[in-house]
């Protein structure tokens, strides 16, 4: 079985404020795409990684990628993403390997994934799911919101997941469901668009660590992330 990742990463994210595209704004110096891909290169079952860069910006994403991956110079494909996040998703699996058979799809905002989170998304499609989702609980009461402003549903907390990326499948399932979709619905994520092909979707434990960065405070929080992480390492084993 031969596993590739689809990261999308051509967004601007304006939510960020940061005035560059999200995928290339540093966090201790390392663009946020250089650490999701090194992240990915640290799964044992990653064989390739197809980065959907801002399509003004593939060669510089291509040069820091392979300065930030100098002994896997065959590792990292570098693709110009498209005006949609699917889109740009759609234009990374035509670069797939045809010997791929498992294919996860995995948000450059979401840079600090876990590898064991990988691997263990990885190994449920082996195991035979077709299509398989990291789902978090939802620690706020979420309420559905009418127009007028007016809250009418509040949905039992207990039976909700926050969903996050990496999500796996089986490539000709997500092949499948590229193929049929339609370009004036843009789905949320990709299980979704999996799903509307009547297939079920799998749920495994997610992991704080695969917040996507979005808002300015998810930024210090990467920062806090990563200073724990380098702590962690240069106190060995026992911390
Ligand atoms: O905007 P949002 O945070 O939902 O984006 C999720 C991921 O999709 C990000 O990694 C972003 O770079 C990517 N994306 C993309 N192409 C777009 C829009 C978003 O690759 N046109």
């Amino acid at each position: 079985v031969t596993t590739a990742v689809v990261v999308p990463a051509a967004g601007r994210g304006e939510r960020l404020g940061a005035g560059v595209p999200k995928a290339l704004v540093p966090v201790r110096g390392v663009p946020l795409l250089v650490h999701a891909v090194l992240g990915l290169a640290a799964a044992p079952s990653v064989a390739s990684v197809v980065v959907a860069a801002p399509p003004d910006g593939v060669e510089p994403v291509r040069r820091a990628l392979a300065d930030a991956l100098p002994d896997r110079p065959e590792l990292v494909t570098v693709v110009a993403g498209g005006s949609t996040r699917a889109d740009s998703v759609a234009l990374g699996l035509a670069a797939v390997g045809p010997d791929v058979d498992v294919v996860l799809v995995h948000d450059a905002a979401r840079a600090f994934a876990p590898p064991a989170l990988v691997e263990t998304v990885v190994a449920a499609v082996r195991r035979g799911a077709p299509a398989v989702v990291p789902g978090l609980p939802v620690p706020d009461t979420v309420r559905k919101v009418a127009e007028d402003g007016t809250a009418h549903e509040t949905p039992d907390r207990a039976s909700l997941r926050a969903v996050q990326t990496p999500q796996g499948f089986r490539r000709a399932v997500l092949d499948e469901a590229y193929a049929r979709r339609s370009p004036s619905q843009p789905p949320t994520d990709d299980a979704a668009l999996v799903e509307q092909l009547g297939v079920a979707v799998h749920v495994v434990a997610g992991s704080d660590e695969a917040f996507k960065v979005t808002r300015p405070v998810d930024l210090l929080l990467a920062e806090a992330l990563l200073a724990a992480r380098e702590a962690r390492e240069a106190g060995g084993v026992q911390a």
